[in-house]
């Protein structure tokens, strides 16, 4: 590379943006490059290729069907991919045994929570913590945890199918903590859950991560949240990726204002505006 083009390149990223790409290799944590993933004959992910560097929050975001749960159930191993290949910490993870995925410190938040309705909230946070052996930091970890959720050490002995929603989603991700992970895969953290309750949780997961040094991979729909609490984000559109950049440059592109955060143009009729073409298609 030329000087004057290294110049122009640290004047566009900047002091932090040039040390970003230098270092870049050993500071990712996952990284999936052109996974296909799909159920029969119904290709769900189509080349997907995404990096998360240690600790950031990464966001994949994505309307409904557009494949965000499959990109995650393929890394923790529930799906087999057809294609491509997937690395956690330096390491092949593709196609291996999801039990085998969680011991490497990698944990997933399913999309809908998926609590055990009849243990109570201790027993379930027991489970996140079975495999380890560190009784020390297990008691430390629900500690933690106990921090973050308050409500979860009132009602520990209670059935967790008694919690409501937002309640079972504070476990989902408690559970996900007690065992101490390097990454955890969190699946629209936001579904079904108050404008309210859904502020406090991203809250809490961006605390988790500034505070424990946590690698997040989140994805949503609720783009507004996803953006604000993530520092890199992916758009997936039909199973691929169709835009990636840095969470505040995301938030200020059209596309983005458009048809993910609902903010229209002042003065642009409303036919005209549903015609514009996505600038990514
Ligand atoms: N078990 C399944 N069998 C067949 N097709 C499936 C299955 N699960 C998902 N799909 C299809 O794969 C595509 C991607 O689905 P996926 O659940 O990954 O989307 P998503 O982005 O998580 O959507 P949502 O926001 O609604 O949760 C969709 O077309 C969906 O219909
Ligand atoms: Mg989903």
């Amino acid at each position: 590379m030329s000087s004057a083009t290294q110049n122009l390149n640290d004047s566009l990223t900047g002091a932090a943006g040039a040390a970003e790409v230098a270092g870049a290799t050993d500071s990712v944590m996952l990284k999936l490059l052109n996974v296909e993933s799909a159920y029969g004959p119904i290709k769900a992910i189509r080349g997907v290729s995404l990096q998360v560097r240690k600790g950031e929050i990464a966001t994949v975001l994505g309307s409904n069907g557009a494949g965000k749960t499959t990109i995650l159930k393929t890394i923790s191993g529930i799906i087999d991919p057809r294609k491509g290949s997937i690395e956690f910490k330096g390491k092949s993870i593709t196609a291996q045994d999801p039990a085998i995925i969680v011991q490497s410190g990698l944990m997933h938040v399913p999309e809908g929570r998926e609590v055990f309705p009849l243990l109570s909230i201790r027993d379930n946070l027991l489970m996140g913590a079975f495999t380890r052996k560190d009784r020390d930091g297990v008691a430390r970890d629900m500690e933690a945890v106990f921090n973050y959720f308050p409500i979860l050490r009132e009602r520990t002995a209670q059935d967790a199918g008694l919690l409501s929603g937002g309640q079972q989603q504070m476990l989902a991700i408690s559970r996900a903590l007690m065992a101490n992970p390097d990454l955890i895969l969190l699946d629209e953290p936001s579904l079904g859950l108050s404008p309210k309750l859904t502020k406090e949780i991203f809250e809490i997961v961006v605390r988790i991560n500034r505070e424990r040094g946590t690698t997040i991979l989140l994805v949503e729909q609720n783009a507004n949240m996803a953006l604000n609490a993530s520092d890199y984000g992916y758009v997936l559109e039909n199973g691929r990726i169709v835009m990636e950049d840095i969470c505040a440059r995301l938030r200020e592109k059209e596309d983005i204002k458009e048809f993910y955060l609902g903010l229209k143009e002042e003065g642009v009729r409303a036919d005209r505006r549903w015609k514009k073409k996505k600038t990514w298609r």
